[in-house]
């Protein structure tokens, strides 16, 4: 089968490589659609943490299910799938709590344990795979996992109030973040961005103010539209040495900053903005189960959001899935790489 590897920073090449053996307990995916996630292009620049080329890439992946391990009861062969792409030891106290994402010792695709997504078979445990409805597209399909993203993100607040919410960073996972908060009941969402395109679709989906920090100062411009107060909570998703502390500036006292976004080098912070206003800095990993449970739910029930679909490429041209994104030249949300129609 056709595998798009990254062979060394910033370079895609397709490969010729075998369909991966099928376990008992595992599905096997014809592959229709995969999206490009920024966190994908770590490893394609080069700046992961820890993760370097060679690697078959992506997560997000949506397709038919073609072939089901004997062991399989919950599928079957013509199913329109998406993938939970990670998979926990099930022994660390971590799982025990259903905290997949916090596994000592997870499975995710794109490692040397189970393939990425650019393929065109991808092989999952049936406890990871979730039903698409036959009305949902496989690229509305392949937005499950980001949503989850955002889902679990908005979760992980603990702020009562839904008075008013900043999210600093409008690409993909900024985007569903609005559209998870706006779900949730956030009553002023107030975003940001460094590209005009990206701030109309957050006002198109809602955002009571969008912001260019290019332009304006956006700290201010919060401040003002909550009456010198701030915001009850502000999401960072997207990665700029000064982001968090924007974000703490722009933050009501015992308010909340929730960081998404994956700042992979050391940033400077400026702590006492935060004991001062006595704020809470938390993270947010990915998703847990009911997470993955929810976005799908979301999805499945008709949640539109085919606007956020703005590139779609075929396998083989996966390079320019990713430079498309990385770039950012053109205007961009989800690149999808379309691998069979
Ligand atoms: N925590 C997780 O589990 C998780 C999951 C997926 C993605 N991520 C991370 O979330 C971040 C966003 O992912 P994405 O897929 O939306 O990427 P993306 O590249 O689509 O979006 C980033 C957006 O931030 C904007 N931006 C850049 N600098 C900015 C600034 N100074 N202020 C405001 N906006 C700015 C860009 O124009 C872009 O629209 C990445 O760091 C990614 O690694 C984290
Ligand atoms: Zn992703
Ligand atoms: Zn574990």
């Amino acid at each position: 089968m056709r595998a798009a590897y990254v062979v060394e920073s910033e370079k895609v090449e397709i490969k010729d490589i075998n369909v991966p053996a099928l376990k008992d307990d595992e599905v096997l995916i014809k592959v229709k659609t995969v999206g490009v996630c920024g966190s994908d292009l770590h490893l394609f620049k080069g700046t992961h943490a820890f993760r370097k080329p060679p690697a078959v890439l992506g997560h997000e992946v949506a397709g038919d299910i073609i072939e089901v391990g004997k062991n399989v009861t919950n599928f079957k062969i013509g199913d329109r799938v998406t993938v939970e792409p990670h998979l926990g030891c099930g022994e660390c106290e971590f799982c025990k709590q259903d905290l997949v994402n916090l596994c000592t010792s997870k499975k995710a695709p794109g490692t040397p344990a189970w393939i990425g997504t650019f393929v065109e078979y991808f092989n999952a445990p049936e406890k990871t795979v979730y039903k698409i409805n036959d009305k949902i597209s496989y690229e509305m399909g392949t937005l499950i996992e980001p949503l989850a993203v955002a889902v679990h993100a908005i979760d992980r607040i603990t702020v009562a109030e839904k008075d008013t919410l900043a999210i600093l960073g409008s690409g993909t996972i900024g985007l569903l973040a609005l559209v998870a908060a706006r779900e949730a009941g956030y009553k002023n969402i107030i975003c940001t961005d460094t590209q005009e395109f990206n701030l109309e679709m957050a006002l198109k989906q809602g955002a009571t103010l969008a912001l260019n920090p290019l332009k304006e100062d956006v700290v201010a411009k919060v401040k003002d539209f909550t009456g010198g107060r701030g915001v009850d909570v502000a999401l960072i998703a997207a990665d700029s040495k000064v982001i968090v502390d924007q974000a703490s500036a722009m933050v009501r006292k015992r308010g909340e900053v929730g960081i998404i976004a994956m700042i992979t080098e050391k940033i400077p912070v400026y702590t006492y903005s935060f004991v001062f206003n006595e704020q809470t800095l938390f993270g947010a990993m990915t998703y847990e189960t009911k997470d993955f449970i929810k976005a799908t739910d979301m999805i499945n029930d008709g949640l539109d959001l085919s606007d956020f679909l703005t590139q779609k490429l075929p396998l083989e041209e996966t390079q320019k899935a990713l430079d498309v994104l990385n770039e950012k030249k053109e205007n961009v949300v989800k690149v999808i790489v379309e691998v069979s129609k």
